[in-house]
């Protein structure tokens, strides 16, 4: 089947005016009512603006041992993404914020040094990193698209799932399904696996699509995902609103 490249009612103005992260927070003031989600994204591809700058001593102790460039690049635009995201969700100075890891990897925001209420999620995949701060628990996952997702397909998908992604192509839908699970696995605790979570509709939305799930613990959650011909973006947020 011939690759789409652009999806959903609103897929010319996405192209030509709205960057994905973008597309994602409209989304989201409407599937995830009252969460007050906030997103940023970071382009790794162009130099980032000194760490100094906006790291607390942690994190650059933290940043030190970081050797490899690529992974440095992408953690350092994943926390200037999460900082300007929570800054905004907040309204406080992004200078204030820290972000620390819980012992499974579970960013958690930091203000003053006392853990905050908002809740964060990041998430990087080649020269974008990409970071989400809402009233909920969230999860956010962007990555590159490409033939790989659905040569994997087995290892997270169900073969019901495939049937869903007829109508977007096998690279793009495949990439999204599986931003769409990473972002309810960063959310949903505990962690599930991806073949507890089930694809079970998708319906165009004027930016992408809502991808709704079956969960381990039975209750449908909707994800918001959306691809723009490089990148396919999802987003989760523990808050349900209408379609
Ligand atoms: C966490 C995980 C979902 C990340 O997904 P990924 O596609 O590899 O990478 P992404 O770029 O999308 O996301 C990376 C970000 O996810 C976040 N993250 C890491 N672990 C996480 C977790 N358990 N829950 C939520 N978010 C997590 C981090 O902020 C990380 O970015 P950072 O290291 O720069 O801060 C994936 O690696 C995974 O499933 N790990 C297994 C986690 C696990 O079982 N840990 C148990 C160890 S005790």
């Amino acid at each position: 089947m011939k690759e789409k490249r652009f999806y959903g009612a609103g897929a010319r103005k996405l192209r030509s005016v709205m960057p994905l992260a973008a597309a994602a927070e409209q989304a989201a003031a409407r599937l995830f009512p009252g969460s007050g989600a906030v997103l940023r994204a970071t382009g790794l591809a162009s130099p980032l603006p000194d760490p100094a700058g906006f790291l607390c001593p942690t994190e650059r102790l933290r940043l030190k041992d970081i050797t490899s460039l690529k992974r440095r690049r992408q953690w350092l635009g994943g926390r200037l993404a999460v900082k300007r995201a929570a800054a905004a969700h907040i309204g406080c100075d992004a200078a204030e914020l820290a972000i620390r890891p819980e012992e499974d990897g579970r960013p958690v925001l930091l203000r003053g040094g006392k853990a905050e209420k908002t809740c964060v999620s990041i998430s990087h995949s080649h020269d974008m990193a990409v970071a989400v701060a809402a009233a909920a628990p969230c999860g956010i996952d962007v990555e590159r698209i490409s033939p790989r997702p659905a040569r994997l397909a087995e290892r997270f998908s169900l073969p019901q799932e495939s049937r869903l992604l007829e109508p977007v192509g096998d690279e793009t839908g495949y990439t999204m399904l599986w931003c769409a699970k990473e972002a309810l696995r960063k959310a949903i605790r505990p962690m599930p696996g991806f073949l507890g979570l089930e694809l079970c509709r998708m319906e165009a939305h004027e930016y992408g699509y809502i991808m709704a799930f079956s969960t381990p613990a039975t209750r449908e959650c909707r994800c918001f995902a959306a691809a723009d011909g490089t990148y396919a973006l999802a987003l989760f947020v523990g808050v349900q609103g209408p379609m």
